[in-house]
């Protein structure tokens, strides 16, 4: 794994003239928009890039990134990598790794959500405070390298603290309704049963989703901060629950999607 990292990186180094990227973001279903507001200053495939699976699903295009935005010279990931597609979790979370090597010293991420929370409604943005992880794998599960991280990662601050404050404070400035709360990430693909959506509010859930969980795990094996925001695009509630399609999701998506974008862009530009 290592060695694959390094490679990458090497690579990615060569290709962007050694850009030393700040802030690392992964965007979401339909939420790739942000890279319309990135001065970009390279743009790499990632099948051009060596060890980097390739993304398949529809709603993302499989690019890193690389630009200024807020100021700040940032890499992202347009399409990420989930588990539903078949890939590992080490493929899931290798460009995180990756991403970590080439200097990043914080992690933004975004995903679509179904809200559990009977208090959201479809288009909140809620910060995500803290998750479960209801994965059937485990990206750190194997021999560890101490080079990336130790054997046991504390996960007591999964989502920094600080850069939540700052992130509650930007939106009430700029006055963007936020919610907070924790999201619950399982493997779908399928859509959750009423029963499912029941459970994840039991077990303390506000959202439910299909990513952001093995990438943030691996963020925090290496001490990488990390700063979430969960649209919520359907509601797993009682009374509210209606068919939801992959089409639906990045329908709502795009609507939240300026209010997300202006929240990151901002905070990130204070960072
Ligand atoms: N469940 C799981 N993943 C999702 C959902 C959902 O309701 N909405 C968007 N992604």
């Amino acid at each position: 794994m290592y060695d694959r990292i390094i490679n990458s990186v090497k690579h990615i180094n060569e290709a962007t003239a050694g850009f030393a990227p700040e802030i690392g973001i992964i965007l979401g279903t339909g939420l790739g928009g942000l890279v319309q507001e990135i001065d970009i200053k390279h743009s790499l495939p990632y099948e051009q890039i060596p060890d980097f699976p390739v993304s398949t699903v529809e709603g993302h295009s499989g690019k890193l990134i690389f630009g200024m935005l807020g100021g700040k010279r940032i890499v992202a990931m347009q399409g990420r990598f989930h588990y539903y597609e078949g890939y590992t979790m080490q493929q899931v979370v290798f460009p995180v790794r990756v991403m970590k090597f080439l200097g990043i010293t914080n992690l933004f991420l975004s995903n679509a959500s179904g809200g559990v929370n009977p208090d959201f409604e479809v288009g909140d943005l809620m910060l995500i405070t803290d998750h479960i992880n209801l994965f059937p794998a485990h990206p750190l599960i194997g021999k560890n390298d101490d080079r990336l991280g130790p054997r046991f990662p504390d996960m007591s601050e999964a989502y920094d603290h600080s850069l939540l404050a700052r992130a509650k404070a930007v939106a009430a400035e700029l006055g963007i309704k936020v919610q907070e709360g924790v999201y619950v990430g399982l493997s779908g693909p399928t859509f959750e049963t009423p029963a499912e959506y029941k459970y994840v509010r039991i077990i303390g859930g506000d959202t439910v989703g299909m990513s952001t969980v093995p990438e943030v795990i691996t963020a925090r094996h290496m001490n990488l901060p990390c700063f979430g925001i969960s649209v919520i695009t359907d509601l797993g509630v009682p009374g509210k629950i209606v068919e939801v399609s992959h089409e639906e999701v990045q329908k709502v998506a795009k609507v939240a999607e300026k209010q997300m974008t202006r929240l990151m862009t901002e905070l990130i530009a204070r960072i």
